[in-house]
């Protein structure tokens, strides 16, 4: 396990790796706690894989905190994570600034409660310049939502004449997303063995390579993320190819 890091090859680096964070609710189950004890404990491993993102020079890392389809949680438990939200972002923000990590957010963030709205664009104004990585927090965020609002946006161009129809491309259409100016994820990564995309990134991850991991989140540390980006250099990405016209 421990010389993961070694096989990685560094000018093979996925630039842009998402991760769907699943699995901190029964993690503390299984250790008789509430729920709210697993988000907490998932900070650490938000932490680890962070740094080890930023040390291999992986330049976007995306975290699902908060779909929108969670609101539909228990009020108690949705108010713990809008809580723990501001207190980790104030927390981390030193870390992030020694680090030149540069932190942004995806999602409809207009509809946070006011507290962790103010507290996530502190957090994004003081690191706007950081440059070794980005840290892509998608909170109220939901991939059906995101391409409806790019739609809505390239439609009203259209209805100015700031647009052709005919000029809706791959390259439009990206630049409408939340995640315009950021490659696509070429690997997303799942813990607490659910093997579902639930609302995350549609349109980025049309041919990202996937790894679920059986272990719930809050045990997720540096070695999972290189065990991932090792599996992920030995994976051939044809893309529609033939394996013979990849050589
Ligand atoms: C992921 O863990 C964190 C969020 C969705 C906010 P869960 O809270 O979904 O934990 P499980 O999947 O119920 O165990
Ligand atoms: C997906 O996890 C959302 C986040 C990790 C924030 P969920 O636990 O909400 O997804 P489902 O309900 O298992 O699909
Ligand atoms: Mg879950």
């Amino acid at each position: 396990m421990s010389d993961l890091k070694s096989k990685i090859d560094l000018n093979k680096l996925p630039q842009h790796v998402a991760v769907i964070m699943d699995g901190n609710g029964r993690w503390a189950k299984q250790k008789g706690k509430l729920r709210v004890f697993g988000h907490r404990n998932g900070v650490k491993a938000v932490r680890e894989t962070t740094e080890a993102a930023a040390e291999l020079g992986v330049k976007y890392l995306t975290l699902y905190a908060f779909s929108t389809e969670n609101w539909s949680r228990p009020q108690t438990e949705v108010n713990a994570l809008m809580s723990l939200l501001i207190k980790t972002v104030r927390k981390e923000l030193s870390t992030l600034t020694k680090n030149n990590i540069r932190l942004q957010a995806i999602g409809d963030l207009t509809k946070l409660p006011k507290d962790t709205y103010n507290a996530l664009m502190e957090g994004i104004e003081k690191t706007k310049h950081h440059t070794r990585m980005t840290l892509v927090l998608a909170l109220n965020y939901s991939a059906k939502w995101e391409i409806l609002e790019a739609s809505k946006k390239l439609a009203q161009a259209a209805k100015e004449n700031n647009l052709q129809p005919e000029d809706i491309n791959e390259a439009t259409f990206s630049n409408a997303l939340s995640t315009a100016g950021m490659p696509d994820p070429e690997l997303l990564i799942r813990t607490s063995g659910e093997q579902r995309i639930s609302n995350f990134l549609l349109w980025q991850i049309a041919y990202a390579e996937l790894r679920f991991f059986p272990i719930f989140w809050p045990d997720f540390r540096k070695e999972h993320l290189y065990e991932a980006i090792v599996d992920f250099q030995n994976r051939e990405r044809r893309f529609g190819k033939t394996s013979e016209q990849l050589t």
